[in-house]
Order: structure tokens, then sequence, then C-alpha cells
């Protein structure tokens, strides 16, 4: 008969590919003094004496006359093995087998009993002994069968050891995993942002001009309009030969003289209005995409912040949305502070608008080590899990067309990672919302380089 030998548990190739993970070396066996230790079981002292003589050579040997003198030593240090008599007064061998497989499973239990049953000896097995031994017993017949217990005690226990050892690793590539999942998830949305940000510059910068013709021609058609109004009352105001009074009452009639001079106004006023929105879109795509105005400069964060709810009185002023501030110590912050003030705004906009009603705005700071963590919390609708991965993405909005142009955290993002910062969100919905920036006291040089 030819014997598989045992090795140590391989881990997949690929484990081992993840920097500063440990593939398992070997494992060290904690406790290897009691490998050699024996407790022999026997209410008849000449049988127990006779083991132990006979083991005492190689093994540290030590007796108990019952049961429960037996689990009273075992209370005080554990065995390798214990050799236990099966009828014994008080409780016998069997119930002894039950306490140490429960209390002490790595314990090795080899029966000795004058009872030659095969019945006796299949429980004795099922419960958990090694081994069953026939008395009167050869003592080499011993020997051997506690060899075969300590062997097999130690494969279990280094079995046990690798799978402790596994489960570790385990826990430790799931942790691993999650991790990369996560940067990969970062990364990609950097790079959707840059791409956007890219887009966004290209857009704002095709659109910037002709924008800039028609809202800066706004004024000049409506004072010119008004000056052909002006003419044409005067005309209005002279006395016609019937026949050229009926001619140009005829085509007053067909191009509806009087609607048109009295929608002329607010005609002028729509279009006035929506240059000023493309307008606004292109500079708020501008500052999405690259900010460029301004000069880096220490500033205060708490006056910034403070100035910008000043502004937004219309939401904060009326009483129906309470602020709290939970401002701490501070350093200057070396930033852009226009930029910066655009992103307190977009904030605090959106966290009055999550608000329906009466509820709160908290503005928690702190100094961390080398940074400021500024947090913006509301007590608002909060966002939908599937919205959250979206909502830094420009054009992204749940408001009303009119209400929103979904630029405002996507603005707020460019400027905080232009910064060196990060931001990042946490919703619940129906409960609020926070979102939470970490600004770096001095940008570094890359953060300088990139504004210039
Ligand atoms: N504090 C908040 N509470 C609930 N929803 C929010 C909050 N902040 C942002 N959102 C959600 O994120 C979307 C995108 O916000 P973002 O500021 O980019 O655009 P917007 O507010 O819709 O429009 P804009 O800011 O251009 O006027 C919002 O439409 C809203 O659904
Ligand atoms: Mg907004």
């Amino acid at each position: 008969m030819t014997e598989t030998p045992v090795h140590p548990p391989v881990l997949p190739a690929h484990v081992s590919l993840l920097s500063g993970f440990m593939a398992p070396g070997p494992i060290a066996d904690p406790d290897d003094g009691e490998d050699r230790r024996i407790l022999i079981v026997d209410d008849e002292s000449g049988i127990r004496d006779m083991f132990a003589a006979w083991l005492g050579e190689d093994f540290e040997c030590e007796t108990a006359a019952s049961a429960d003198e037996a689990l009273a030593c075992m209370a005080v240090q554990p065995y390798a093995i214990v050799i236990s008599d099966m009828m014994m007064p008080g409780r016998n061998g069997v119930e002894l087998l039950r306490e140490i497989t429960m209390r002490y499973p790595e314990t090795g239990v080899i029966m000795v009993s004058g009872v030659d049953r095969p019945q006796r000896v299949r429980d004795a097995l099922r419960l958990g002994a090694f081994d069953y031994l026939i008395k009167p017993c050869e003592l080499d017949v011993l020997t051997l069968s506690v060899e075969r217990a300590l062997s097999r005690r130690s494969l279990l226990r280094t079995a046990r050891l690798y799978k402790a050892s596994l489960e570790t690793q385990n826990v430790e590539l799931a942790n691993r995993k999650a991790e990369l999942e996560r940067l990969q998830a970062q990364l990609v949305h950097t790079e959707k942002m840059a791409s956007l940000g890219q887009l966004a510059a290209g857009v704002a910068h095709e659109l910037n001009n002709p924008a800039g013709f028609v809202y800066g021609n706004m004024d000049l058609l409506s004072t010119y309009v008004s000056a052909l109004q002006e003419l044409l009352r005067a005309y209005d105001q002279l006395s016609l030969t019937e026949e050229a009074a009926s001619v140009i009452d005829a085509v007053k009639t067909r191009i509806g003289y009087e609607r048109l001079i009295a929608d002329l106004a607010s005609i002028i006023d729509d279009c006035r209005e929506g240059a000023e929105r493309i307008c606004e879109v292109v500079k708020n795509l501008r500052l999405f995409s690259r900010l460029d105005e301004a000069e880096i400069k220490q500033i205060e964060i708490h006056g910034g912040i403070d100035s910008t709810i000043r502004l937004l009185s219309h939401y904060f002023g009326s009483g129906g949305i309470v602020i709290r501030r939970d401002y701490g110590e501070l350093p200057l912050v070396n930033c852009y502070a226009g930029q910066l003030n655009e992103v307190w705004m977009n904030l605090l906009v959106n966290a009055a608008q999550s608000i329906r009603g009466s509820g709160e705005v908290t503005i928690s700071t702190r100094h961390e080590g080398e940074s400021v963590v500024v947090t913006f919390s509301d007590t608002g609708k909060g966002i939908p899990a599937d919205n959250l991965s979206r909502i830094f993405d420009p054009f992204f909005t749940t408001k009303p067309v009119g209400e929103g142009t979904g630029l405002g955290l996507s603005i707020t993002y460019g400027i905080v990672e232009r910064h060196g910062g990060s931001i990042s969100v946490e919703s619940q919905v129906g409960t609020g919302t926070t979102f939470t920036l970490t600004l770096p006291i001095e940008p570094t040089k890359k953060v300088i380089d990139q504004s210039v």
C-alpha cells in the first residue's frame, strides 16, 4: 500500500502577485510542550503504574484514578493523549471520552478495556476515540497506538493552523479586492471627469464668442427698436390722404401691426433672458473646466462661507431653514478665494433647495493635519442611491427645467480637484445629505502650475 504524502496547502499563483500580500509561510505549532504529555486514567493502580513506567521512557506521563480526577488534571494543563480505562467507578470511560471530545477536541483518546465487544468498540470510535485496545494489551501495541495518535493529532493541528491562516488570507484578499475596486471606481471617475472637463472647455470656448455677440447686441437692439417705435408713433400722428391711409391700414392689418408693436418689447426681453442663460451656462462650463480669473492667496475659510450665506439671504434669511455653524479653529488656507466661494454657493444652494419647508443646514469645519475638512449636512430630501454616482456629472439635474442646469456640483468637483482636495457625499433619502470637502492648507506645486 502506498501512502499519499501530505503537503501544506498551496495558494493559487495569482495571490502572490498582489503587492504586500504574504503567501503563507511555515506555520508554527504554538504549544509544542504538551505534545509529549500523556494522561493515564485507570482505577487499578497496577495498570496505571505499568503503563506510566513503560511510556515514561519516551513521554511525560501522569496518572489519574477516575474520570473526575482526569478532568481536574486536564483543567490545569493540556495533554496530547489520554489513555483511559472503560470501566471505572463514578463516571466511566465513555463519559470521560464524551467530555474530552467536547472540551478538548485536540486531545487524542485511546480507550483500554477488558470488554471485547464489537458494539462497544464501534461506540467508542464513533464518539471520537482514536483507538480501542483490549486488556491485557501488549505494551508495544500501546506504544504504537500512542505514536499513531500523536502523528494524527499533529496532522490535524497543522491542518487547522493552515485553515486558520488561509481564512485570514482570504479576509485580507477580500479587503484588498474591495480596496482595488474602490480605487478603480475612483480612477474611472477621475478620468471621466477629466474628459468631461475637456469637452466642457471646448464647448465653452466655441460658444463664448457667439453667445457674447448675441448678449452684447441685445441692449443695442432694444434701443434701436425703441427708436423705430418712436418714429412709427410720429408717423402715426401725421394726417394722410384717404388713399395713403387706406394703403397703410391694409398693410397694418396684414402684418398685425398693433399686436406686433405690443409684442416687440416682451420678445426682446425673452431674447435677453435666453442670451443671459446661455452666457451663464458658458460661464459655468468655463468654471467647471478651468477657472482662470483671480490668484492664489491666503484666505480665511469661515469668512468666505459667512459672506456666501449672507448673499443667499432669500434661502436662509426668512427663518424656514436654520443654519448651524460648528466651526473649529482653522489656519489660513492658500487657495483661489473666488473659486471656493463658488463651491460654498453651490453646496449651500443645493442644500437649501433640497429642504422643503423647514429644516437645517449644519456647516462643520476641522483642521486635520495638512488639510482642512469642511462638511455641509442638510436635513433635506436626500439623494437616491442610483443618482449618487451621477451628481458630479455636468448637466445631471433632478430639478425642473429653468431651476437647475446640473452644473453646480461638477463645477464644485473641478474646483476642489484643482486645489488638490477631495469631495465625497453621503446621503439617505428622507433624512438628508452630507458633503465632505478636504482641502490642503498649502496647495502643491502641481496645483499652482495647473492654475496659471
Ligand atoms: N444637498 C442635496 N440634497 C439632495 N439632492 C442634491 C443635493 N445636492 C445635489 N443634489 C442632487 O444633485 C443634482 C445635481 O446637483 P448640481 O448642483 O450639480 O445641479 P443642480 O442643483 O440640479 O443645478 P445647478 O446647480 O446647476 O443650478 C441635483 O439636481 C440634485 O438632484
Ligand atoms: Mg446646484
